[in-house]
């Protein structure tokens, strides 16, 4: 009988217990952060710090060996030197771990034959004992669902919980993908660098991920892959249920000569990587701020019934700039109705352009918003509207009812709704959070906010033309 992917992996991602092997009390030291991590993040379960020379770290019981903890332990942080690995790996074997993080490097991506010895010897005790690996040579992972920390930067344990899952190769892009989410006000669901990939891949996080209900987009960063076909075959089958978005590197022979010593595997051909994962339904972007702006978009936005998007701009310039970029990105300009039009013409003057994009500078007072956005989401020819506000004195008194609005016409008329704000990013803070905890993504210019809803709209004609059903935002969750 098959094992499910969320049952093997329980133990890494949902542990009861953990103990950190090599925790320190020396600040300067991983073993120190990790468990660091770990108590900032509030777990709940318990909590074991390792080392033969210690009774006690960060308040905690401090026990000299995996062996000596009087009860089941479901997760392994390790975080000595490589070479005492192996028989780390040996103790959670008998003590009937089953799940480990890495953070040592040394292995297969450090010179010579000895780090390669070492991780297939880790590989060969892991899978004799059922033990999946995150790493080795991994800043680790979170998991904001589980209140759990297991890395070695503490900084992340303050990460809110979100609905965006990250999977990586590099500790660096974990950091990248997480600072990114933070600044931009919104938590992520569970990040994880996958390191060396001593037995755990790609294709196996995605199996999981595709069946977490915590998580509703994915996103990773690949640089080399050693199972091309798993990894196109596991994002055939995950993309059915959520959208998988996937930044690869490897353009250049200096990135793919990078990549192996990084993590010790070659970035490949990237042409046919890229090809290959596009046409398993993976959405490509080519940087780490498209990456999170496509999966914010994806994971927040109910789907689109087609690609006709209306553009309402209180500033020309930014409507039109979208409104060009959109066409490039294979959106098209909805045309709006006779009856949409003859409304709009009533509440706007004539000086301004009242086909789409929408000029509303004159629409300075909150009943001409609420009207003309009304009347536009409700036109049958609109299947999605990006919405732009602006910081200037005009508009500063409405901020806040926009906000309102534009949350009741998601609720109510369930198309997505994604919104530009121009403006300094210390101003209009919390509009922004409140826009983006009722999922309507927020976006600091066009072009950004343009390409993330061309992925979403992509997404949701795939999931049509294949008629699948896909997890996305319900009304109740609004
Ligand atoms: N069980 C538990 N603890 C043990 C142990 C064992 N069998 N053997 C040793 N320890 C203790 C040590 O005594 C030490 O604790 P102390 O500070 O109280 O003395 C602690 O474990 C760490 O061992 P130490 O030898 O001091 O190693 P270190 O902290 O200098 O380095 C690593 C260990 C894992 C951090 C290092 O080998 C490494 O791999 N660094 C790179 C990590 C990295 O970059 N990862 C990828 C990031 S993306």
């Amino acid at each position: 009988m098959k094992i499910s992917a969320m049952k093997k992996f329980k133990p890494v991602f949902y542990p009861d217990s953990v103990a950190v092997v090599g925790a320190s009390k020396d600040a300067r030291k991983f073993g120190y952060l990790c468990l660091k991590s770990l108590v900032n993040s509030e777990f709940q379960g318990s909590i074991y710090p390792i080392n033969p020379g210690s009774s006690e770290i960060l308040g905690l019981q401090s026990y000299p060996s995996i062996k000596s903890i009087p009860a089941k332990v479901d997760l392994a942080i390790i975080v000595v030197p490589a070479e005492l690995v192996p028989s780390v790996l040996q103790e959670c074997s008998h003590k009937g771990i089953k799940g480990a993080v890495i953070i040592t490097a040394g292995f297969k991506e450090a010179e010579g034959f000895l780090g390669a010895e070492l991780q297939d010897e880790a590989r060969h005790i892991a899978d004799n004992a059922d033990i999946k690996i995150i790493g080795p040579n991994t800043f680790g992972m979170f998991n904001t669902h589980a209140d759990l920390n297991a890395s070695f930067t503490p900084l992340l344990s303050t990460m809110p919980q979100g609905d965006i899952s990250f999977v990586s190769q590099s500790g660096g892009m974990c950091h990248t993908v997480s600072y990114l989410a933070l600044d931009d006000g919104i938590g992520l669901d569970k990040v994880l660098s996958l390191g060396n990939r001593c037995n755990v891949d790609f294709a196996d996080i995605l199996e999981f991920l595709g069946e977490d209900l915590h998580t509703r987009a994915i996103a990773m960063y690949i640089e080399g892959i050693d199972n091309p076909r798993s990894l196109v075959e596991a994002a055939k089958k995950v993309v059915r249920k959520k959208p998988v978005v996937a930044y690869k590197i490897g353009k250049s022979q200096t990135a793919s000569r990078a990549a192996y010593s990084h993590t010790g595997s070659l970035a490949g051909n990237y042409e046919l990587y890229d090809a290959a994962l596009r046409q398993a339904g993976v959405l490509m972007v080519n940087d780490s701020v498209e990456l999170l702006d496509t999966a914010k978009a994806l994971a927040f936005c109910p789907p689109a019934q087609g690609r006709r998007i209306a553009f309402c701009s209180p500033v020309a310039g930014p409507g039109i700039v979208s409104a060009d970029c959109g066409q490039g990105h294979g959106l098209t300009i909805a045309e709006f109705s006779a009856a949409t039009r003859e409304k709009i013409e009533a509440i706007l003057p004539p000086r301004t352009f009242r086909m789409n994009p929408l000029d509303m500078a004159f629409a300075r007072d909150l009943d001409m918003w609420q009207e003309i956005l009304m009347t536009i989401i409700n036109d049958p020819g609109v299947d999605a509207m990006l919405i732009f506000f602006v910081k200037q004195e005009f508009f500063d008194s409405i901020i806040g009812g926009v906000v309102e609005l534009l949350i009741d016409l998601l609720k109510t008329y369930m198309k997505p709704i994604v919104m530009c704000l121009i403006s300094p990013r210390d101003i209009f803070v919390k509009e922004k959070a409140k826009l983006q905890k009722n999922r309507i993504p927020v976006y600091q210019t066009p072009e950004r906010a343009v390409r993330a809803l061309a992925a979403l709209v992509k997404y949701s004609k795939m999931r049509q033309s294949s008629g699948i059903q896909v997890l996305q935002a319900q009304p109740t969750d609004i």
